[in-house]
């Protein structure tokens, strides 16, 4: 059986339509004959044929004007015509619901595809539906029999015969610690919406752990050594507070917030900007986000695409109209409208997301499903709105 009513984004192959029974999807629109026609049947060739313009008069363009290409009957002898490749399918159990997937979806995509609403509510951090899984914050862990651990459902691809368990008591003690344990050493307070949910719903108390740790110094944390921790006192929680680093004028990185899930620096790297201006430094709960040798960023051979803060998903990295709107106390999401439209920069037809609170745009974002973009921008997308309300730059 095949259930058909979960949400979230589509895994390969769509979320319906799948097969009760076989090996292959074999979708009749992966197939069609002769003219390429869907749906034509033996025989439709000679209608077709009688079509074939002969015309040659001024004015009209023939296609084939030396008549030598092979005609519909021709075309229909040479058997069907493939239009995309036909995708095995793999059958497996999603708490106990049979489901077929195409091969190489993952767990979560199945989820997302044909599992119940609560089952596409898995939670993810280090996930993003136009990103290549990094799997490290294991938030969207599942259990799967015969396995010896939990599975990262968003990284671990669906098997034939595989049984997938997502509300065992297991499955949520581990999310609610992995979240807990996050959110008792990073400021969660401005998490997405969907985290901040996700953290209510699973019961997560950071407080706790005791009270936090007096936050770090400037720079204190870059300059840490691998390897070199200070043991904890035992009464308070180790956090990584530390002062937020403004040194530009177009983005902020609040570290406080960081729960190292490498997005931006995915994002920055072979995900989407090549560019490679940020990466994982230090060890342990020393691990942090840094710039190569921990320069500034107008330093760094950071090029301001934003496509780091486009996936950030705890708010460590927002730009600094965001930031400013929100130390003012002027920060509206609830107002907020967002205006989809096209990049007026270049003629490359990127889809932009105006994210407006108050008449004013505050942040620009892309549709991570845009086929031009996938979800990113360079600096003129991103930021390059100031004109558009007349605001004088810097
Ligand atoms: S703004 Fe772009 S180039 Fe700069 S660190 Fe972020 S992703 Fe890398
Ligand atoms: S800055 Fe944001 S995107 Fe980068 S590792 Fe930290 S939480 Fe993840
Ligand atoms: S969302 Fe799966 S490991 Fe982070």
């Amino acid at each position: 059986m095949t259930t058909t009513s979960g949400k979230g984004p589509a895994g390969p192959g769509g979320g319906s339509g799948a097969p009760a029974a076989g090996d292959v999807d074999g979708t009749p629109e992966s197939v069609v004959t002769g003219n390429g026609t869907p749906g034509d049947g033996p025989g439709a060739g000679e209608g077709v044929a009688s079509l074939r313009r002969t015309d040659t008069s001024p004015g009209v363009t023939v296609a084939d004007p030396a008549g030598t290409a092979p005609g519909p009957a021709e075309r229909l002898a040479a058997g069907p015509v493939m239009l995309g490749a036909i995708r095995r399918t793999v059958g497996l159990t999603l708490d106990g619901t049979q489901v077929r997937v195409p091969e190489g979806t993952t767990i979560l995509e199945a989820l997302h595809a044909e599992g119940t609403p609560e089952q596409a509510d898995t939670p993810t951090l280090c996930w993003a539906p136009n990103m290549d899984p990094i799997n490290a914050c294991r938030a969207c862990v599942v259990e799967v029999e015969g396995s010896r651990t939990l599975v990262p459902s968003c990284a671990r691809r669906c098997e034939d015969g595989m049984e997938v368990r997502t509300g065992t008591e297991k499955v949520r003690h581990s999310r609610r610690m992995v979240l807990e344990l996050l959110a008792s050493s990073a400021d969660m307070s401005r998490a997405s919406a969907d985290v901040a949910r996700w953290m209510s719903e699973y019961g997560v108390d950071a407080d706790r752990y005791g009270p936090p740790a007096p936050p770090a110094g400037e720079g204190e944390r870059d300059r840490r050594h691998a390897g070199h921790h200070r043991a904890p006192d035992g009464r308070t929680r180790e956090t990584v507070a530390q002062p937020v680093k403004i040194d530009n004028e177009l983005y902020v990185r609040d570290y406080s917030r960081c729960i190292m899930c490498y997005k931006c620096t995915h994002a920055c790297g072979t995900d989407a900007q090549f560019t490679f201006a940020i990466a994982a430094a230090g060890r342990g709960f020393d691990a942090r986000i840094a710039t190569e040798h921990d320069v500034t960023l107008p330093e760094s051979a950071c090029v301001y695409c934003g496509n780091c803060i486009g996936v950030c998903p705890t708010g460590a990295l927002v730009s600094v109209a965001e930031y400013d709107r929100r130390e003012a106390g002027d920060w509206h999401p609830e107002d907020e409208t967002v205006t989809t439209t096209i990049c007026s920069f270049c003629g490359v037809g990127c889809n932009l997301e105006l994210h407006v609170q108050q008449g004013e745009i505050v942040n620009v974002t892309s549709p991570s499903d845009h086929s031009v973009t996938h979800g990113h921008l360079c600096i003129k997308g991103r930021f390059g709105f100031r004109h558009v309300q007349n605001l004088p730059e810097g």
